[in-house]
């Protein structure tokens, strides 16, 4: 028995020493050690030995087992170290290699034009104010001289939520909204740029929500050369010096006169391009004197009073200023184009 054991512990060494890795060192493990390994069944032979020879064999047998335990955990731990070694050695990552570049935002094209127009109001003299999105009827359309029924409400279909509370379609009511806010025949000078809606086809020149800049000037003696001057100033300061404007008679409820205002094609000044369609000149805004009705409805005395109003669509503006022959390329966000400003 004692050497079955010895002879037993010999070949457990070797199949130790032999193991190349851990796997194979587990094996070796349960092959000797294991449930059914061959120590356990040495144990069971037991039964045949005499009482006086049991107590022996068993010492031996707890021996055999305590020094191939050691062995393995030796064997286990430098296993482990070489494992380590050879993977540091081949997952080792070049740290000298230049990182993926975070790319900066920056301002959207729209919001950039949009600020620039703000801008150069602003230097002028104007404030700058807002007015809700979600509007009444009575300040999109009915304080602007537009009535129920009015045929000129056909040419901005919107959208409603109720009878009477609809998406604007233009920032002309917050006219109305800051006339309203001001006493005694008060001067005004503002700007109220913003969102509005129509029930529009998406195409290259259309879009269902757009940008306005809408503005206002109230005071005494304000006469249409104001207005034309005023526009003229912001003309050249947005699209050059060299700018030249064109006033065509035109039709809006809430102005008398009213005025469709042209610039000389940023293109080709004048020539007649593509862009202009031949013509040299580009459509940009619409204005007028402030209709006696619109001043009496916010509180406002035309006898008293005059003033003008314009509003313009800043995609325009945009695509004009930057050459864009599709309105959309504004709200795909893709980045390859968004990148460019
Ligand atoms: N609200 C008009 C539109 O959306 C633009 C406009 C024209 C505004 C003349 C004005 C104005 O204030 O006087 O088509």
């Amino acid at each position: 028995m004692e050497q079955q054991i010895n002879e037993l512990r010999g070949r457990a060494a070797e199949a130790v020493d032999a193991a190349t890795n851990l796997r194979e060192l587990d094996d070796v493990r349960v092959k000797f050690l294991g449930k059914k390994g061959e120590l356990t069944t040495l144990l069971r032979g037991m039964s045949k030995l005499t009482a006086e020879e049991r107590p022996i064999v068993g010492k031996l047998v707890n021996e055999a087992r305590a020094q191939i335990e050691q062995i393995i955990a030796e064997k286990n731990s430098k296993l482990k170290a070489a494992e380590l070694q050879s993977k540091l050695a081949t997952e080792t990552i070049d740290v000298t290699l230049p990182g993926r570049r975070v790319h900066d935002g920056h301002l959207h094209p729209l919001t950039l034009t949009l600020n620039r127009v703000k801008e150069i109001f602003v230097s002028m003299g104007y404030s700058v104010e807002e007015g809700p999105e979600v509007e009444t009827d009575y300040y999109n359309f009915e304080a602007l001289n537009l009535p129920k029924d009015h045929p000129a409400r056909d040419m901005q279909d919107s959208f409603y939520i109720t009878e009477e509370i609809l998406l604007r379609t233009q920032t002309s009511p917050v006219q109305a909204r800051t006339m309203e806010r001001h006493r005694d025949n008060e001067p005004i000078r503002m700007i109220a740029p913003g969102r509005v809606y129509r029930r529009d086809d998406y195409d290259a020149s259309h879009s269902p929500m757009f940008t306005q800049v809408e503005g206002l000037v109230i005071d005494k003696g304000i006469s249409f050369a104001d207005l034309k001057g005023t526009l003229e100033d912001f003309s050249k300061k947005i699209f050059g010096e060299k700018t030249k404007i064109r006033l065509r008679p035109s039709f809006f409820p809430f102005t008398e006169p009213s005025a469709e205002v042209d610039v000389s094609c940023v293109m080709c000044h004048g020539e007649g391009c593509k862009v202009c369609q031949g013509t040299g000149w580009l459509e940009i805004l619409g204005a007028g004197m402030v209709h006696p009705d619109v001043l009496k409805m916010s509180g406002y005395d035309p006898a008293e009073v005059s003033g003008f109003a314009f509003g313009m669509g800043i995609e325009r503006i945009a695509m004009l200023t930057y050459g864009l022959d599709d309105m959309r390329l504004l709200y795909d966000n893709d980045v390859r184009f968004l990148k460019q400003f």
